[in-house]
């Protein structure tokens, strides 16, 4: 496996791949790689003929008040994941090899204006931005996204769909520790304590799963996840939301296809879940 800190790099040995006819497979990502992100490696693997994982900490989707500068990072763990994994290539460019002073972004229209894109209002765009320049260094016709960041997986979609653009976006299932806290890189910053106190997220959505199955509306539900999280002391409810699954827009009746998304702070550290759910 090969680690790549240039564009022209990854141009060079992608165009020999597509000169061979072989096929590409991409995996985004910010680094700090855990078995959420080796799941969706591994689907990339088994696709497809080579596989590129970047691993950049794109400064673009935080806000002023986030977490960039302490965001973990850990590039020979990462390498060695990569590698032993079957990816043919990491790549990892300093911010200064994606951002040369830009002034042409992706903008997301009212899909960012729901769930996380209200505390975050600029997330989305950076997001979109940075997987477009993705993209299109890249080259891939297949690129993985997990369905843990639900709101990122459904606007990627879209945006490939109204961009035109030529690859297929496969979506990965939420990989879950032991007691059922979903996987993140965030999770590192949760002391003892509030690593136990995070376990109300996804008893949350344990409790959602079943009632939506069996009929509980839509405010119901809000209202029935919200009490479980809120037995938490250590827990602060930023949302607990039904919405439709393709356009985040709310919902009261459940007779589409709905997401079911959660975000909560456990001491400092933003933590989100989620489930989804269609009626037919
Ligand atoms: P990051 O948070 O590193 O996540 C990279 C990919 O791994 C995303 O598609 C995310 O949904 C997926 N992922 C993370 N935890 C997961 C879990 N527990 N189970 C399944 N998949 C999981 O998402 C980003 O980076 C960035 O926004 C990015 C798309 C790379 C753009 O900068």
């Amino acid at each position: 496996m090969k680690i790549i800190t240039t564009i022209a790099e990854v141009r060079a040995i992608v165009k020999e791949w597509r000169r061979a006819g072989e096929t590409v497979g991409f995996v985004p990502t910010m680094g700090y790689l855990h078995e959420g992100h080796a799941s969706l490696i591994s689907r990339a693997v088994a696709d497809n003929d080579h596989v590129v994982v970047s691993t950049f900490v794109n400064p673009t989707q935080f806000g002023p008040t986030e977490d960039l500068e302490a965001y973990p990072r850990d590039e020979a763990r990462d390498a060695a994941l990569c590698e032993g994994m079957g990816a043919d290539i990491m790549f990892r460019p300093d911010p200064a090899e994606m951002y040369n002073n830009p002034k042409v972004s992706v903008v997301v229209n009212d899909m960012n204006e729901h769930l996380c894109g209200l505390s975050r209002p600029i997330h989305f765009h950076g997001v979109c931005t940075v997987v477009t320049k993705l993209f299109n260094i890249v080259t891939p016709d297949t690129a993985y996204f997990g369905e843990k960041d639900a709101q990122q997986l459904a606007i990627i979609r879209k945006m490939v769909q109204d961009l035109n653009m030529p690859l297929e976006i496969v979506g990965c299932p939420i990989v879950r520790e032991a007691d059922g806290l979903a996987k993140s890189s965030r999770n590192t910053y949760l002391s003892s304590t509030e690593r136990e106190a995070a376990l109300c997220l996804s008893r949350s959505i344990f409790y959602g799963q079943e009632q939506i199955k069996a009929g509980m509306r839509a405010n119901d539900l809000e209202q029935a996840m919200k009490e479980i999280i809120a037995k938490e002391p250590l827990a602060r409810i930023e949302y607990v939301k039904v919405v439709d699954a393709l356009t985040m827009n709310d919902i009261e009746i459940i007779d589409r296809p709905v997401l079911i998304a959660v975000a909560v702070y456990i001491g400092k550290t933003r933590l989100i879940d989620n489930f989804s759910f269609d009626p037919k």
